[in-house]
């Protein structure tokens, strides 16, 4: 039995160094050891006819019926480790490992949307998800429809016709201008435009046929700073790739939520194949043991370079949580929803149309690299227009208040002095 931090109600940080993991289970290592195996092999016929049956939605998989192992598509113990470890953030039913977090995006998406439904999404949103809305769900017959996030989504949702509304896609803070969406008020909403359920689909834990469901991609402050289901979200969803990774060495996906949800993402992830691999799995599992520290380490980080970008000549608009006006809606909902401000910072030339000046700053940077991505132990910076953000029409990027000199930074836990003197440098005219 599991009993790592049970008694004192341990913290998630604590829990990441032993929860869902007995060590009697492999010959005492104090670390899980990693599965590389296709298949399982069942005690006997009875065995394998059971699991099959929760694998394919016969049979409930829940904490009393927890699912078998059958073959690494279908789930790993590593990945059930993992998984488990996962989960304790948001307190959700159940977490899902996959192989990107597009994988995770693409999946659940399709999971549970179905032809005629409608999703209304949060813009600016990262530049895949903005394809995969516009490119990918209309050839399934879903319809997609942007609403600029920020302070005022909630009203902006009402004057919208959506008579087959299925869902609501939120991704907050927004990739790459930090806009908060308030997740309590989109709840809400979620609420008033669910049908109420009868007992029998009570009963029988289907996907609720009336329900719109509220999924927030939580990759820019999760999970530590924000954990959207503790605030009415049905599911959280997270690039991987980013602070739960940690380090910039691997690509994955998580998707944690409601019991019944996430019984359809799974059944969904079997079938694409879309799950993470035991090795990933495994790496994600030891940076889950320096998530919290890192991301603590990266906030510090981060407020210091807003400071300092905001104080300098050059520098126009320094969009980041922790610079937030107080007496505004958009602070407001950053204390009320996250714990604290993250590390990614989006900033833009005192001209905001320069692109060549941003494109200057960029090829300057000695310390911070240029590269895409964002969370990982090393700073870095980007262009989100010519890069993350390209696919999105500049008519689009407008609207989303992404501009040509607008440069997006993402702190690692280098030394904060060469961080500002990589930046003072870069930033300086003379030089
Ligand atoms: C907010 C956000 N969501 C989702 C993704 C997609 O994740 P991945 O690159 O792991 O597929 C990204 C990638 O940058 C992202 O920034």
């Amino acid at each position: 039995m599991d009993s790592y931090g049970k008694k004192i109600g341990a913290h998630p940080e604590s829990l990441m160094m032993g929860h869902g993991y007995v060590p009697e289970w492999s010959e005492g290592a104090i670390k899980p050891p990693l599965f590389l195996t296709s298949t399982f092999v069942f005690k006997n016929a009875e065995e394998g006819e059971a699991y099959f049956r929760q694998a394919y939605g016969m049979d409930p998989i829940d904490k009393e019926h927890p699912m078998g192992l059958i073959y690494s598509r279908l789930n790993n113990p590593v990945l059930e480790i993992l998984e488990d470890r996962l989960r304790v953030w948001e307190d959700a039913d159940s977490a899902l490992s996959f192989a990107s977090g597009m994988a995770a995006i693409s999946t659940t998406v399709l999971s549970l949307c179905r032809p005629g439904d409608q999703v209304v999404y949060t813009i600016p949103v990262y530049g895949g998800t903005d394809f995969f809305f516009n490119h990918i769900a209309p050839a399934y017959q879903i319809e997609a429809i942007p609403v600029e996030a920020g302070s005022d989504v909630v009203e902006k949702i009402r004057q919208m016709d959506l008579p087959r509304l299925r869902m609501l896609y939120v991704e907050t803070p927004a990739n790459p201008t930090n806009l908060m969406t308030d997740i309590v008020a989109i709840a809400e909403l979620k609420k008033e435009r669910s049908r109420k359920p009868t007992q029998d689909e009570i009963d029988t834990k289907a996907i609720l046929p009336g329900e719109v469901i509220l999924a927030v991609d939580n990759t820019f402050m999760g999970p530590v700073w924000q954990q959207p289901i503790r605030q009415g979200a049905d599911i959280s969803i997270y690039s991987a790739t980013k602070f739960i990774g940690g380090h910039s060495d691997l690509i994955a996906g998580v998707v944690m939520g409601r019991e019944n949800i996430m019984n359809q993402v799974m059944l969904f992830r079997t079938i694409l194949g879309t799950m993470t691999d035991p090795f990933t799995a495994w790496l994600m599992l030891r940076s889950l043991e320096t998530l919290k520290i890192r991301m603590e380490a990266q906030s510090r980080s981060a407020i210091k370079l807003a400071r300092f970008l905001e104080d300098h000549p050059a520098v126009g608009r320094v969009l980041y949580p922790g610079l937030l006006e107080e007496g505004t809606r958009q602070h407001a909902i950053w204390r009320s929803q996250c714990s604290g401000p993250g590390s990614l910072i989006a900033f833009e030339m005192k001209d905001a149309s320069d692109k060549a000046r941003a494109f200057r700053v960029l090829n300057r940077l000695t310390i911070a690299h240029l590269a895409v991505s964002l969370g990982g132990t090393e700073t870095l910076v980007e262009h989100p227009s010519a890069m993350t953000h390209s696919d999105v029409s500049l008519e689009h990027q407008a609207r989303a208040g992404i501009t040509p000199g607008m440069i997006r930074v993402s702190l690692g836990i280098e030394n904060i002095e060469d961080i500002l003197e990589d930046f003072r440098q870069a930033l300086d005219p003379e030089s």
